[in-house]
């Protein structure tokens, strides 16, 4: 596992198709781990593959890039730049697995410039049951779909709708019963 290097990664636009060695091991990785039962927070600490993926989804897309905090001043925190810094994330326009797996292949949850939820008094309330729900989500769609674009479909546009938070645009996915 520790190799999720260069072979693993992929250009955002590519987002939802994973490159198919990144997609094996996620679903080998939940068969393995979950076997015929329904994955639960249990099985969290096991599924580095899948923990590995928010991550990285939540750094290259920031659903909140800019929290702002009315105090003395306006202070406007900019989330989406942190997670886009060149000096922390080395071609941070690549979803890349591997920045959030260590060289034993266990998921660095607390990387340098990476606030998703922001940070200190004003900490995002739900990002507990945020985790909760998109860990259960994602590993229990992995475990009974494979995901792609339609034959002929255009790629997903990855840029994302900028609002208070980023919404994606529409577009075409098929679920594969695995
Ligand atoms: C992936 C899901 C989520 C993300 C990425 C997210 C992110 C954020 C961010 C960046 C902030 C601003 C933090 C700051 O100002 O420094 C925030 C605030 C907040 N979030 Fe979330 N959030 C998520 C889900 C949720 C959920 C599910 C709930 C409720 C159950 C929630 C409740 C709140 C509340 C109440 C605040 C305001 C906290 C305050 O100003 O004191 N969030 N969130």
């Amino acid at each position: 596992m520790a190799d999720m290097s260069s072979r693993s990664r992929f250009k955002a636009s590519a987002v939802v198709d994973l490159s198919s060695r990144s997609r094996f091991k996620v679903h080998e990785e939940v068969d393995a781990v979950v076997s015929a039962s329904l994955p639960t927070l249990s099985h969290r600490s096991q599924l580095h593959y899948v923990n590995a993926c928010l991550l990285e989804t939540m750094r290259i897309r920031t659903l909140v890039p800019i929290a702002t905090h009315a105090t003395a001043k306006d202070v406007m925190v900019n989330l989406h730049s942190l997670h886009m810094d060149p000096a922390y994330w080395t071609d941070p326009d690549w979803f890349d697995l591997g920045r959030f797996l260590d060289a034993e292949g266990n998921v660095i949850n607390k990387p340098q410039s990476f606030m998703p939820f922001g940070g200190g008094r004003r900490v995002c309330l739900g990002e507990l049951v945020a985790r909760m729900e998109l860990f259960l989500f994602l590993s229990t769609l992995l475990q009974s779909f494979t995901f792609r674009t339609p034959e002929g479909a255009p790629p997903p546009n990855t840029d994302g709708i900028i609002r208070l938070t980023v919404k994606p645009h529409l577009f075409q996915l098929c679920a594969i019963r695995r």
